[in-house]
Parts: structure tokens; C-alpha cells; sequence
């Protein structure tokens, strides 16, 4: 039984948050003990920090084990440690899961959410799969909601939870935040279960949307197929007397979380790694001999023992130009390019690597100067459209770095592995230019981070106008992500920015993410959400 279970004589009322993925996962020790690691997504980056630091506020999701891999102490272990963090796990059996997560949730819903029509996959098995799974979630809550508790649902997985819940208790507040785009009306009724969708998430009292545009999609969806208007203030009237509001609610990112990370010793030491490496400061991997065109600094080179370059270099210009280049008095100067993204088709990765290259094909000034480095972990391995990426953006790398790589010099460094938030803030803050460019977002919290790392200090930002952070930043050199000749004169143009006028951008973007971090966001969600529900005292369960 969990321990969060029951009244245990406490009546206080709780935050429960409700969403597939929990914000950690658990990885095996060879003691037999579980060592938490923190999930990538922006679900987990945003609501995480809140989680941690509201020592009354649960978090139900999916544990990600199956449970025919393990003995039931194994399961009592990780059920355990879950709790121990105020998580409680669910656990669903490979058929759950592909017929609920790779399937209807992101075969079906997430490309119809980013306007993927084309790749969406609709299967009667698999939403029969997803209704049932939403089942398990309302159980698995059944046991802890109390009296005036209040239940915020996130995302599309769960979009027939509200509904349910509202059938099941109605002496709680249900919120819902959907962390995706909402598509138009056009997009979203070639869902055969559109209807059972939408009056599934209207079953909440409170739907939050990360943009204006994603709100009005949703209420042109709601007329169009349930044929129920939107008041001007966002009250939507559903049947039996249940009133649902819906607005915008930007997400934000825990801004001096980033910024002071970016201070710790492991970003530091990345920081200084990625400078080092890709030469835009002297270190053990340049041998620095070559920009010396002088016999005498040559011989001295020899004697240091760097004669292999200068002889390659004398053989073979073209593989050394780099190399010798690279500090030289009249060369450009060496810069990094970042990247930080799932493995996702909506995060433009093909196309950003065809403007990278581009840019070396256009502006070979850079050639040798220029290094992207691109960490790009895998995501969602079961559904084949992300196979299919995966060869394609290794594909992809593999090409670029063939044609263009040097003796000492690679134009990307591709890393898969997911990495902790230091490295990951060490990553950004060696940046010059980081390379933001989805396809469709519904926020992208990447480009906030990029920012909060270089806080009062130059970097540019490239960004993709089709998430929505682009409302929000728009001193970034905006690309159409699709416009690969655009992205590359934007890519060309970020390189070339002063410091200070790159500062002085950042300066108006960063004092807007400040002012609006996840903190903020989950106050502002959770406070309109108490405005708008009245939990009832009329207790159909309690
Ligand atoms: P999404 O939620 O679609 O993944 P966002 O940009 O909103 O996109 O959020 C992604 C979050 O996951 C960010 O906090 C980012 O730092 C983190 N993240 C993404 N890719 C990686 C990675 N390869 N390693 C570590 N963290 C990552
Ligand atoms: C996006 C979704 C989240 C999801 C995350 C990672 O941010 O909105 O709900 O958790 O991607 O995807 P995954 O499938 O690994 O949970």
C-alpha cells in the first residue's frame, strides 16, 4: 500500500500532479539499490523544481519499468524509492505501453498536436488501449485524493483523465496543461476520437494552452465539433452544469537555476573543454605550431615535438588549413555552435544540419573556424518514425563531417547520450550561437536555457518562429526552419554579431524569461485554477 494513501488523520488538502512520465527515473545499482536520474523533456524541466520544493505536493506517472522484468522485491524497491521523493509509480505491462505511449499517444496524438497529419497513425486497438490506461491513472489516484485535494493533469497522453476524474469525485479542483501545440480545427477532427478527446480534457475546470493561438484553436474545435461556444472570458459550458475555463499560461524556465549551474565546476570545466577543442582558446589539443609561418617557429615546433603537422601541412595543405589557421593573425575567429534536443522529428534536425552545411558550402571562411556541437539524445525508440530519424540524422552527421573534417578539426560533434543539467549548462555557455530551430514547438525551453546560461553576456540566439518561445523572444534572428537558405544567412549572421550588441538583445530577452520562470507559471496556473473550481462538499466518494 502506498504511504501517501488515506486521510492518515491529516485532512489537509494536496497538489497532486498527474502525468506519464514522473520527473526521474531509476537506474539499477550493482548493490541492488536505485539511483535517481532526472528526465529530459520540458514537462520535467518546468514542473520538476516545483515538485522538490513543495514538500506536500505528490506526483503520480508511470515508473517507465515493466514489471514482468522483475522480482515483486525489486518492484517493492523501486516503488519505495519513487515514494521516497513523493512519487508514486504506476506500472504498466509492454502491451500497455505500446498501445497507450508508443501508440495512441505518440503514433496518433503527438503528430496531429505539431501539425504532422501525415505521420499520425489511427488504430481502434490503440485507443482502446489509451482509454483503459487513463482508467489505471484514476485508479492509481483513487486511494490518495482527499477531500478539497487539487489533481492537475498534464499533456495529451492524458486527455480523457480529467473527464473521468470529474465523474468520480466531485470535491476536488482538476487543472490540465497541455505542453504541446493545439492544431487548428482542420488538423484536429481527422481524429476519429476527437469528440471523446475534447469532452474528456472539458471535464477539468481549468485548460491551460502555452500561446493565444493554441487557446483559439481549442475553442474553434469546441464549436466546430461539439458545437459549444467560448465566452469572452474563456468559459465553456458543458453538459450537466459543469463550467470549464480555458486561457494561455506561458511556460517559463527556473531561471537562477541555469544561470548558477552554469557557474558550477563541471559546466566550468565543459565550458573550457569545448573551447579548448574546437580552438577558440589555446589548449593541449591545438598544436598552435602552425600559425607560424617562419622557418625558425617551424624548427621550434619540430624541436617541441609537433613536427607531424608541419609536415602534413606541407604535404597536404588542404586536410591542415585548419590547423594552421587556426591562430593565425588574420583568420577569423574560432567559434562553437550548440545545440540541445530529443531526437524528435519536431525538432527540425535534418534541416538545421542542411543550413550548417550550407553554411560551409556558401561562407567556406568558416570552414576550420566553425564547430557545431549537436547533443541530441534519442527519444522514443519503440515508434519507428523516430528509427527513421535517427538514421537519418546519422546519416546526415556522418556526410557533413566526411566532406568537410580535417586533420584537426571536425565541424560537428555529435553526442547522443542524455547528460545531467551541468554539462549541459557548460554546453550552452561555450555557445557563440545556439541553433533553436523546431519545426513546431509548443514552447521550447531550450532556448530559454541557452539564454539563462550566458545572463548578462553575449551569445545569439537562432529561433525557429513556429514554437512559441518565439512570442516571447524576439530580439533572436527568427528563421523559417524549413528555409534552409534563411537559416543558414541567419546561422552566418549570429556568427558575425558583436558582443555587444549580442548583450544588449539578451539583455531584453533575459529580463522577460526572469520575470516569468516555472515558478511563476505554476503559481499563476494554480491560483486561477483555485479562482475558477469550487470543490463541493457534496462528496460522491469521501
Ligand atoms: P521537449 O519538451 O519537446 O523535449 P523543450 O525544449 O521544451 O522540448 O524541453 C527540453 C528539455 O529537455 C530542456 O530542459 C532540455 O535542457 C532538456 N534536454 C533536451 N535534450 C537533452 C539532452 N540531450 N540532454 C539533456 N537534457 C536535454
Ligand atoms: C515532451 C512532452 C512530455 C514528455 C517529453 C519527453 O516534452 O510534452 O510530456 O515527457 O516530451 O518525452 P517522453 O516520451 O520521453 O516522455
Amino acid at each position: 500500500q502506498c504511504r501517501f494513501a488515506g486521510g492518515n488523520g491529516d485532512t489537509m488538502s494536496r497538489l497532486i500532479i498527474v502525468s506519464n512520465r514522473l520527473p526521474v527515473s531509476l537506474d539499477a545499482q550493482p548493490d541492488g539499490s536505485y539511483a535517481l536520474r532526472q528526465n529530459v523533456g520540458g514537462l520535467a524541466t518546468a514542473i520538476g523544481p516545483y515538485h522538490s520544493s513543495h514538500h506536500d505536493c505528490l506526483w503520480v506517472g508511470w515508473s517507465g519499468e515493466d514489471p514482468a522484468d522483475h522480482t515483486p522485491e525489486e518492484i517493492e524497491a523501486i516503488r519505495s524509492t519513487y515514494e521516497e521523493n513523493r512519487c508514486i509509480p504506476l506500472f504498466l505491462s509492454a502491451e500497455q505501453v505500446a498501445g497507450f505511449y508508443a501508440g495512441f499517444s505518440n503514433n496518433t496524438l503527438w503528430p496531429l498536436m505539431h501539425d504532422f497529419s501525415h505521420e499520425a497513425v489511427f488504430d481502434p486497438g490503440t485507443w482502446e488501449t489509451y482509454s483503459h490506461v487513463n482508467q489505471l491513472f484514476a485508479d492509481a489516484l483513487a486511494p490518495l485524493i482527499r477531500k478539497g485535494d487539487t489533481v492537475w493533469v498534464q499533456d495529451y497522453h492524458l486527455m480523457l483523465l480529467p473527464n473521468i476524474l470529474r465523474q468520480r469525485f466531485n470535491n476536488i479542483s482538476i487543472g490540465w496543461f497541455l505542453h504541446v501545440p493545439f492544431p487548428s480545427p482542420e488538423i484536429f477532427r481527422s481524429l476519429p476520437q476527437s469528440r471523446e478527446i475534447l469532452k474528456g480534457v472539458l471535464g477539468a475546470d481549468l485548460l491551460g494552452f502555452h500561446t493565444v493561438d493554441f487557446v483559439e484553436n481549442f475553442k474553434s474545435c469546441v464549436q466546430q465539433l461539439l458545437d459549444i461556444e467560448t465566452d469572452d472570458a474563456g468559459h465553456i459550458a458543458v453538459d450537466g452544469g459543469h463550467t470549464a475555463t480555458v486561457d494561455a499560461f506561458p511556460i517559463g524556465i527556473d531561471y537562477n537555476l541555469y544561470r548558477r549551474t552554469t557557474r558550477s565546476s563541471l559546466a566550468r570545466a565543459m565550458r573550457r573543454g569545448i573551447e579548448e577543442q574546437s580552438g577558440k582558446r589555446p589548449g593541449r589539443h591545438h598544436d598552435t605550431s602552425l600559425s607560424a609561418e617562419s622557418s625558425a617557429a617551424a624548427e621550434a615546433a619540430t624541436k617541441s615535438g609537433s613536427w607531424w603537422s608541419h609536415h602534413v601541412h606541407e604535404e597536404l595543405p588542404e586536410l591542415t588549413l585548419a590547423q594552421s589557421a587556426m591562430f593565425g593573425k588574420d583568420s577569423k575567429p574560432n567559434k562553437v555552435v550548440v545545440s540541445v534536443d530529443r531526437l524528435d522529428y519536431t525538432k527540425g534536425l535534418p534541416e538545421r544540419l542542411r543550413a550548417f552545411e550550407r553554411l560551409l558550402e556558401k561562407y567556406p571562411e568558416w570552414i576550420g573556424h566553425v564547430t557545431y556541437y549537436l547533443l541530441a539524445t534519442p527519444s522514443r525508440g519503440d515508434v519507428e518514425t523516430y528509427q527513421r530519424l535517427k538514421q537519418q540524422v546519422d546519416q546526415l552527421v556522418g556526410k557533413i563531417n566526411g566532406r568537410f573534417s580535417m586533420l584537426a578539426w571536425t565541424p560537428i560533434h555529435y553526442i547522443t547520450r542524455s547528460l545531467p543539467i551541468k554539462p549541459v549548462c557548460g554546453i550552452y555557455a561555450a555557445g557563440d550561437v545556439a541553433l533553436v530551430t523546431p519545426l513546431r514547438d509548443g514552447m521550447n525551453l531550450v532556448a530559454k536555457e541557452y539564454l539563462a546560461c550566458h545572463d548578462g553576456r553575449d551569445g545569439a540566439l537562432v529561433l525557429s518562429d513556429m514554437c512559441g518561445a518565439a512570442e516571447e523572444l524576439g530580439e533572436a534572428f527568427i528563421v523559417n526552419p524549413y528555409d534552409i537558405e534563411m537559416t543558414c544567412e541567419a546561422l552566418h549572421d549570429a556568427l558575425e554579431i558583436s558582443p555587444e550588441e549580442s548583450t544588449r538583445r539578451n539583455r531584453a530577452m533575459q529580463a522577460r524569461i526572469k520575470a516569468r520562470t516555472a515558478g511563476t507559471w505554476c503559481a499563476g496556473f494554480l491560483d486561477a485554477l483555485l479562482q475558477v473550481s469550487n470543490p463541493g462538499l457534496d462528496d460522491k466518494r469521501l
